[in-house]
């Protein structure tokens, strides 16, 4: 891609990731107030790991796809919350001492570090539980069963058959995947379930047909797995301080990923042709699809 079109696309997408991160803080803000006894603590490690920070790219995804069937934003971004809530359980686990090991998340101490480990562990849980309730309130749907739709598709992408499933790959040292298409089995799992969900939830919340979920399933497939290079990329080449978490650990961990396979050139590659076919599942929507066209680029120019 030339400077030039890096350029429109980061004008394009400035204001939407902006806007979204301000709809979540506030929506943070609202579901985990703090009240003044001794359960403070474990709202304030929610509100430690939820609250200023992040890309807030998978409650940006639900919005955009909800937009394509002119679902209200008052839903989609209460199915982005739900989304955002099992990611940062999933963050917040990924970096306790038993997993990877960090202390430094999205520019601030880990929950971990700044409180402790079982503190930690319990705001990772609370995260998740609250991810249904927020699902399940008649607020996010009028519909009791586009409610259960999304609650059920969401715990089985965040359980042993999504997320979970693929954090637990990447930490058997017995798996090793040796080449693409083993690392991309649990990429798919590792990230590309949630980004899958936060997706296709606009689709469920706009009642769309087998049709145009199909395209979004495809477009949410390529663009997880071009995600994840992207991590990937920027754990190896990155500047810590836009990252803001440890950087350089996937090479001292032995672990096997797209960058370490192909190299860090050919990996980029890898992630723009993924990009490119991410974007061409969207043909049927045409202009209407254009916001979820720059995240996918944004998705691999980042430097965060
Ligand atoms: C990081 O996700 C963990 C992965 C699944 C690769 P993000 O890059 O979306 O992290 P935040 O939300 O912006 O902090
Ligand atoms: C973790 O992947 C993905 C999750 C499900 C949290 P990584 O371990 O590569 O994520 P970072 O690099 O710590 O954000
Ligand atoms: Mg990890
Ligand atoms: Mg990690
Ligand atoms: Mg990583």
């Amino acid at each position: 891609m030339s400077t030039a079109e890096v350029a429109r696309d980061f004008t394009r997408i400035n204001q939407p990731l902006a806007r979204i991160a301000a709809d979540i803080d506030a929506m943070f803000e609202e579901v985990l107030v703090q009240p003044s006894d001794p359960s403070a603590r474990l709202l304030n490690a929610m509100r430690h790991a939820a609250i200023g920070g992040g890309k807030r790219l998978r409650p940006l995804l639900a919005c955009a796809s909800a937009d394509l069937f002119d679902v209200p934003r008052s839903l989609s971004l209460r199915a982005g919350l739900a989304v955002e809530c099992i990611h940062v359980h999933s963050l917040i686990h990924d970096d306790l001492p038993c997993m990877d090991d960090d202390d430094l998340r999205r520019g601030k101490p880990t929950v971990h570090v700044a409180f402790d480990e079982a503190t930690a562990v319990l705001a990772g849980d609370s995260l998740l539980a609250l991810a249904f309730e927020i699902l399940s309130d008649p607020a996010t749907h009028p519909l009791a069963e586009v409610r259960v739709e999304l609650v059920r598709d969401l715990a089985h992408a965040a359980g042993a058959f999504g997320m979970a499933g693929g954090q637990m790959l990447d930490l058997l040292p017995a798996y090793q995947p040796a080449d693409m298409e083993a690392v991309a089995r649990l990429q798919r799992l590792k990230t590309g379930a949630l980004i899958g969900w936060s997706v296709e939830c606009g689709a469920v919340l706009g009642r769309a047909g087998a049709e145009e979920r199909l395209s979004l399933r495809g477009y949410a497939q390529n663009l997880g797995l071009a995600f994840q290079i992207a991590d990937d990329l920027l754990d190896l080449t990155g500047d810590p301080s836009a990252v803001g978490k440890r950087l350089r650990k996937d090479g001292d961990q032995g672990k096997e990923t797209f960058v370490t396979l192909l190299g860090a050139d050919r990996a980029r590659r890898q992630a723009e042709m993924l990009v490119d076919q991410a974007i061409e599942h969207l043909h049927p929507f045409a202009a209407s699809a254009e916001l979820l066209i720059a995240i996918a680029r944004f998705s691999i120019s980042r430097d965060r």
